[in-house]
Parts: structure tokens; C-alpha cells; sequence
């Protein structure tokens, strides 16, 4: 089984970005300790501040991986090209977030990305990638 990781804008601060609600751990150690728990998962990970970037990872990854691990951040809120990139191809994207959107201000509460996503999973933590590789399993 191959997977992507796909982590949009600001994600690459995690460690030091807002940790009351994000938490402490950088993104690389915590992928760092996904590729152990699933060693037998070949899991790849990439994060772009670009949406237009964003819509070619997610193009370029169908036929590619089986699955893609989404969280496209801010992106998720007001990215129409992002959801039609996901509805354009094969790839099942399962959306993740680390905070729980509903939890915040109302603007957070739209997504993009859910409507053509296979399933999301949010407000588990960094738990919540975790959650959703073991949902392509
Ligand atoms: C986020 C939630 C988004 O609203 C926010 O813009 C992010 C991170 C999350 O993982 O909780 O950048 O996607």
C-alpha cells in the first residue's frame, strides 16, 4: 500500500505554530514515528504553502498511490480548486485535521474538501493522521 501525507499552507510550522492548539511536535518527527508504527505502508509525505501546487500534487498522485492523507489547512475553507482536484481523479483522499474545525470560529465550519473526500477525520491531534492511515487498512 503506498500513501501520501499531503499537508498544505502553514503545516511546515507545526512545533512552533500556535501549540495550544496545534501541539509542540514538529511534522517531521511525527511523520518520522508514522513510517515506524506502519512499517509496511510506503508512506511519502509532502507539504506546499501553494494552492496551485497543492492541485498538482493531488493530480500527479492519482494512479500513483492508493490513498492520499489530506489536510489542506486554511485552503480547506475556501479552496474550490482543491475540492474539484479531488473530485477530478481516481485517488481516495481521506481529509484530516488536528484541530476540531466546529470547535472553532464559523468560517473554519465549510470545507471544500469533505464533499468529494472518502471520509474525515478531525480534532484528534496529530492522532488524526494516524487515524486516517489506519483507514485505508
Ligand atoms: C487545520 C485547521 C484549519 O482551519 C487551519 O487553517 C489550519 C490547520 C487543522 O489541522 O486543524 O491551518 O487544518
Amino acid at each position: 500500500m503506498k500513501l501520501l501525507v499531503l499537508n498544505g499552507p502553514n503545516l511546515n510550522l507545526l512545533g512552533t505554530r500556535e501549540p495550544g492548539i496545534y501541539g509542540s511536535q514538529t511534522f517531521e518527527d511525527y511523520f518520522n514515528n508514522l513510517t515506524q508504527k506502519f512499517s509496511e505502508v510506503a508512506l511519502s509525505y509532502k507539504q506546499s504553502n501553494h494552492e496551485g501546487e497543492l492541485v498538482t500534487i493531488i493530480q500527479q498522485a492519482d494512479g500513483v498511490y492508493d490513498g492520499v492523507v489530506l489536510n489542506a489547512a486554511a485552503y480547506t475553507h475556501t479552496s474550490v480548486a482543491i475540492g474539484d482536484a479531488i473530485k477530478a481523479v481516481g485517488v481516495p483522499v481521506v481529509e484530516v485535521h488536528i484541530s476540531n474545525t466546529f470547535a472553532r470560529e464559523a468560517f473554519r465550519h465549510n470545507s471544500f474538501i469533505s464533499p468529494n473526500a472518502k471520509g474525515v477525520i478531525l480534532g484528534f491531534g496529530l492522532q488524526s493522521y494516524d487515524l486516517a492511515i489506519q483507514s485505508f487498512l
